[in-house]
């Protein structure tokens, strides 16, 4: 299927580029509300991201549904268990056309190389989808460097196609994790609350660090008008040093 996502390399005005590194963490109780959010926030988001909420509620029907209007999904369910039961469950989630499944890096070598093999064995997305692999939770306060650089290499030398880290973990992350597309949780806009996450980061900061891909949740999703809120965001992007022109 042909998807409208490149986090590399993106060209177009700066608008698209802004767009290119920003992922809607659709966190939301049904597949309608999700679809409806989906479809009205497109002009400001590349990539949608089913979390845990929206798979339980919506399970692969919704998965489908997103992917079938050709948005590029990132699967984010951080799977963490033994090497056959990730490796199983990663090569159904490969078949759902999803370009992104996150697993834990802390669930060791043999587990991320099962989802990387049993994904790709079934992924019919174009190139450029794959497993990210998730460092430390950005609600953890303070994961400590070595940990850090290990959980990076981990998913460099196992075939992540990505790794999850909070912005604060690029300067560690991204020297190890060569050539790996860094998604970034833990964004909020200037002042707001941080809720439940420990280390966050502005949209322009953490791409001036290096991310790669911005993943955007109650920021947009909490607000009266998400799509004032999306504009913001996007907005707030075109201000920044980080652009390719
Ligand atoms: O609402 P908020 O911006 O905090 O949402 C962050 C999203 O990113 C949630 O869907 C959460 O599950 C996800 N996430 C995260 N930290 C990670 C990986 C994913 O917050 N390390």
């Amino acid at each position: 299927m042909e998807t409208e996502h490149e986090v590399q390399g993106a060209t177009g005005t700066r608008e698209d580029q802004a767009r290119s590194h920003l992922a809607l963490a659709l966190d939301v109780g049904s597949a309608e509300e999700a679809l409806a959010l989906a479809r009205r926030l497109r002009p400001h988001f590349s990539v949608v991201k089913v979390g845990l909420e929206l798979f339980v509620a919506g399970g692969p029907d919704v998965v489908r549904a997103l992917a079938g209007e050709g948005f590029d999904v990132f699967l984010d369910l951080k799977l963490h268990d033994i090497p056959n039961t990730v490796g199983r469950a990663a090569t159904r989630a490969g078949a759902l056309g999803v370009r992104y499944l996150t697993v834990h890096l802390a669930g060791g070598a043999q587990m991320v190389r099962a989802a990387v093999e049993g994904f790709g064995s079934t992924s019919t997305d174009s190139s450029g989808s794959g497993i990210l692999g998730v460092t430390v939770l950005t609600s953890e306060p303070d994961p400590g460097d070595e940990v850090l650089a290990a959980r990076a290499a981990l998913a460099a030398s196992t075939g992540c196609v990505g790794a999850v880290c909070a912005a604060a973990d690029l300067p560690v992350v991204r020297p190890v994790a060569t050539g790996l597309v860094l998604v970034v949780p833990g964004i909020r806009m200037e002042g707001s609350d941080p809720g439940d996450q420990a280390r966050v980061a502005t949209p322009g900061s953490a791409l001036d660090n290096g991310a790669d891909l911005l993943v955007i949740g109650r920021t947009v999703t909490a607000a009266a008008d998400p799509a004032a809120a999306a504009a913001q965001v996007s907005a707030s992007l075109l201000r920044g040093s980080w652009q390719q022109d």
